[in-house]
Order: C-alpha cells, then sequence, then structure tokens
C-alpha cells in the first residue's frame, strides 16, 4: 500500500521544480507553456538593475527591522557574487525558473539559505520589474541624450565648415531660393534639440519608483519607500500603487521619442540619398559607409541612410505595439506587459547605433560646391529677389509677383537665367528696373539680403552654429 504524501510534502516535490508557487498547482506547467512564458531569454538584460533594485529593497528592510541586519550582509555577499558570475558569463540562466528576477533569488537562496528567501518580503515581482524597466531606461536615456549631442557636434562641424556654401533651397523638391549648405545643416541641428529636450522630460516621469506597490495594492510591511528611492537615485516614488505596477506609459514615451528622432534622421537620409545619387552630385559619402552592387560595376549605394530610412519603420512598429499592449488592460497588472520588453530594448539598440554611425557618417561626407552652386543658379532661384526689389520700389507686392512671372516666362523661352537678360531687356517688364538689379539677382546677394535671426545670410548662419555650440559645450 502506497502511503499518501501530506500537503507539505506534497509543495516541497514541486518546489524542487524550481517553481515558487507549486503548493498550489497539481501537474507541473507544461513545457511549450514554460517556454510560451518564460521572458529569460531577453530580460536577462536587466540583471545589473534587478540587483540593484534588490540590494536597496534589502537594505531597506533592514533599516526598518522587517529582516535583521545579517540577513541583510548575507544578502549583499551573495548579489556581489551573482552579479560577478553573470558578469564573467558564468552565470546559468535556467528557462525553468521564467525571468531574470527568478534566476537570481533562486541562486542567491541556493548560496545563502533563508536569507535568500526573505528578499522578497513585502515586494511582488510585479513593483520588481517595473522598477528593474525604469532604471535600465534611465540609464539608456541618458545614452540617448549623450549620442544625440555627438550627432549635433558633428552636424555643426560640418555646416561650420559650410556656412556660406550656396545650395538650391527647394520646396516641392523644386529649386525655390538659394540657402546656404549650413543653414539646412543647422535645421537638423534644430530638430536634434527639440529631441534631446524630449528624452530630458520623458526622463522625469521614468525616474520614479514604483517599489512598495508590491502586487498591487501596497504591503503590510513598515516600509519605507522614499528611502528605496533615495538609494536608486529615483526623484520620488510612483504615488499610486496601482498605477505604479500596470502602466507603461513611460515606456510608451521613450519609444515616441525615439520614433521622431528616427522621423527626422530618415528624413536627412532621404536627402543624402537624393544628394549623393549621380543625378545631384552634391556630396559624396565616404566608402566606408556605402557598398558597391554584384552585378553594376559602376554602384556606389548609399546603404547606411537607406537603413535608416527602413529601420525607422521597425521603430515605428514598436511604438505602434507598445500603445496596443497597453490599450485594452485593466488594472493592474497583467502579463501582457512582459511583452514590453523586446519592442523597448529593439528600439533603444536601434535608435543607439543610428546615432553614432550617423555622426561619423555625416563627418565623411565632403561636398562638391560647384554642382550644389550650378544647381542653385538653374532654377531661377532668386525670382523672389527680383519682386521683392520692385516691392521696395513702390510696386504692390502682387503685381511685382506677376512682372517676374511674366520675365521667367521669357528667361525659360530664351533657355537662359534672369540675371542673364540685358537690362533693357529686364526694363520692359518694369521700367523701375535699374542696373543696380543684378545686386539681388546674384546668388551672394540673395543670401546676404537674408540677414535676420533664422535667416539664410551666412552672418547669421554662423552666429547660429555659434549660438548652438556654445549651449552644447
Ligand atoms: N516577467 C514578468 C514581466 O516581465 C515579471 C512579472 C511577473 N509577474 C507576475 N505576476 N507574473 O512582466
Amino acid at each position: 500500500m502506497t502511503q499518501k504524501e501530506s500537503p507539505a510534502q506534497k509543495t516541497s516535490a514541486l518546489n524542487n521544480k524550481n517553481t515558487s508557487w507549486s503548493g498550489r498547482f497539481n501537474e507541473p506547467v507544461a513545457e511549450l507553456v514554460k517556454k510560451y512564458t518564460a521572458s529569460v531569454g531577453f530580460d536577462q538584460r536587466l540583471a545589473l538593475f534587478d540587483i540593484q533594485g534588490s540590494l536597496a529593497h534589502a537594505q531597506m528592510l533592514g533599516a526598518q527591522k522587517i529582516i535583521s541586519l545579517d540577513d541583510v550582509k548575507s544578502i549583499e555577499v551573495g548579489l556581489a557574487e551573482i552579479l560577478q558570475e553573470i558578469e564573467a558569463g558564468r552565470f546559468e540562466w535556467l528557462l525553468d525558473l521564467e525571468d531574470v528576477h527568478l534566476n537570481i533569488e533562486k541562486r542567491l537562496t541556493d548560496k545563502i539559505g533563508d536569507a535568500g528567501k526573505r528578499l522578497h518580503t513585502g515586494r511582488s515581482r510585479n513593483d520588481q520589474v517595473a522598477t528593474d524597466v525604469r532604471l535600465w531606461l534611465r540609464a539608456t536615456t541618458d545614452d540617448v541624450m549623450a549620442g544625440l549631442q555627438k550627432l549635433q557636434l558633428s552636424l555643426l562641424d560640418l555646416a561650420d565648415k559650410h556656412f556660406d556654401t550656396v545650395m538650391p533651397g527647394f520646396t516641392h523638391l523644386q529649386v525655390a531660393q538659394p540657402v546656404t549648405f549650413g543653414h539646412h545643416l543647422m535645421a537638423y541641428v534644430e530638430m536634434l534639440k527639440r529631441d534631446k529636450a524630449r528624452f530630458a522630460d520623458c526622463r522625469k516621469r521614468i525616474n520614479r519608483l514604483p517599489l512598495g506597490a508590491a502586487a498591487l495594492a501596497g504591503t503590510s510591511y513598515p516600509i519605507d519607500r522614499e528611502l528605496v528611492a533615495k538609494t536608486l537615485g529615483f526623484d520620488g516614488v510612483c504615488e499610486n500603487s496601482l498605477d505604479a505596477v500596470s502602466d507603461r506609459d513611460f515606456a510608451i514615451e521613450f519609444t515616441f521619442a525615439s520614433s521622431l528622432v528616427m522621423t527626422h534622421l530618415s528624413r536627412l537620409s532621404e536627402e543624402l540619398i537624393l544628394w549623393s545619387s549621380p543625378r545631384f552630385a552634391f556630396i559624396d559619402i565616404a566608402d566606408r559607409f556605402c557598398t558597391g552592387s554584384s552585378i553594376m560595376p559602376q554602384k556606389k549605394n548609399p546603404d547606411v541612410p537607406e537603413l535608416v530610412r527602413g529601420k525607422t519603420g521597425r521603430v515605428y512598429g514598436h511604438l505602434t505595439a507598445l500603445l496596443t499592449l497597453m490599450k485594452g488592460q485593466p488594472l493592474a497588472y497583467n502579463k501582457d506587459n512582459q511583452e514590453d520588453k523586446e519592442p523597448l530594448f529593439d528600439t533603444a539598440d536601434t535608435l543607439l547605433v543610428t546615432l553614432e554611425i550617423y555622426a561619423d557618417m555625416m563627418r565623411g561626407i565632403t561636398v562638391n560646391k560647384e554642382n550644389m552652386r550650378q544647381a542653385a543658379s538653374e532654377g531661377f532661384a532668386t525670382a523672389t529677389d527680383l519682386a521683392d526689389y520692385l516691392a521696395k520700389k513702390g510696386m504692390p507686392f502682387r503685381d511685382a509677383h506677376e512682372v517676374v512671372a511674366l520675365a521667367v516666362r521669357y528667361a525659360v523661352d530664351k533657355k537662359v537665367d534672369l540675371s542673364d537678360l540685358p537690362l533693357e531687356t529686364l526694363q520692359q517688364f518694369a521700367p523701375e528696373i535699374n542696373s543696380d538689379v543684378y545686386a539681388v539677382l546674384t546668388l551672394e546677394g540673395s543670401l546676404n539680403s537674408r540677414n535676420h535671426i533664422g535667416g539664410t545670410a551666412p552672418m547669421q548662419v554662423k552666429a547660429a552654429i555659434k549660438s548652438a555650440r556654445e549651449t552644447l559645450n
């Protein structure tokens, strides 16, 4: 006759299968379900932050006399060893233990016994994972801001070299008015400035402590959340326990800010692709950022800008994934939230490497000034200047606009530029025109006349570069 197991024996048997809630269950989790629900394959990159959070929690438990100081000491020693094992690549991550949190906790308990089992007092994996992600994202946000800064400096250096290099400014991708290449680049420096401010703002909301919320409702232990927040460098605590464990809006914000950076870089990429194509031939991208074709020997393809443009779609996808992940969840924590990590990690990885490679790529750009200038002088880029000239002589601007339109039509027929028309011809369109008109019709005349804050006059561009450099350094 087989002896019946007592409930306690049953529990410990299942505990040997490495599951921390097994007392509740009659059969082990199916193998496929284990694989399906495990996150350790990707959340192990949170390990350092998990350990930081556990140390701060244990120290608080000790300070509040919830666990003994001897236990705190053992936990500190155990976690320090585990950190070394992880850093040395010696830590054995087990799928059976589901996630980074349970893997580290089990290893700790194997090392130090009961003290390890006391670490989870007054805590849940729900507030633990939210804390880990916030700590990781705070550090990552700082890296992103540094990456943005590096790219801005690289753009500034190129803008500096070309503060007075003439290029056609476009609207509708048609030659509109002359601008300087430096001015064009400074537009992106501005965009990145706002991007950086968005991350700085988002960081404030990332930097709040969820720990103490426990599973969802808080804990009955006399915890000190402010102390944990201070230890971990948070600006304060999440003020509602249900919100603390369940919302991932901070991760969505980060991914949105990342999406906007990618939008900006995708636009610049599109321009680099156009400008480097032989039809434009405005710039050359250094060979180390390009590849050739296996069939067409003449090709040099702008792979990096094309990939940036492509990867922008990938980051937008992550933003959509995170928004959708959140929208149907009732309060508080749901397992859905485990799906926040891969999109978030991949967003950060994609953005960081893009920023780094971009900063280097902008340093490797050479400019064909002659081609840029030629293009600027071909599309009647100074027609607006002629209209302004007439308006300044007293002709209403709308009439001046019409007069110049007729002159342009005439020049198109004759296949010449406005500045090639003799004075007598110009005067047939408007007798007000004098020989001083030619100063206005030149590219330099046009550039220099736009001499105000935000204008393209080379002196203004120089000033904009100087002031941007001052705020960056
Ligand atoms: N791996 C989980 C996550 O990423 C940790 C929290 C699990 N909590 C739970 N009650 N199952 O969200």
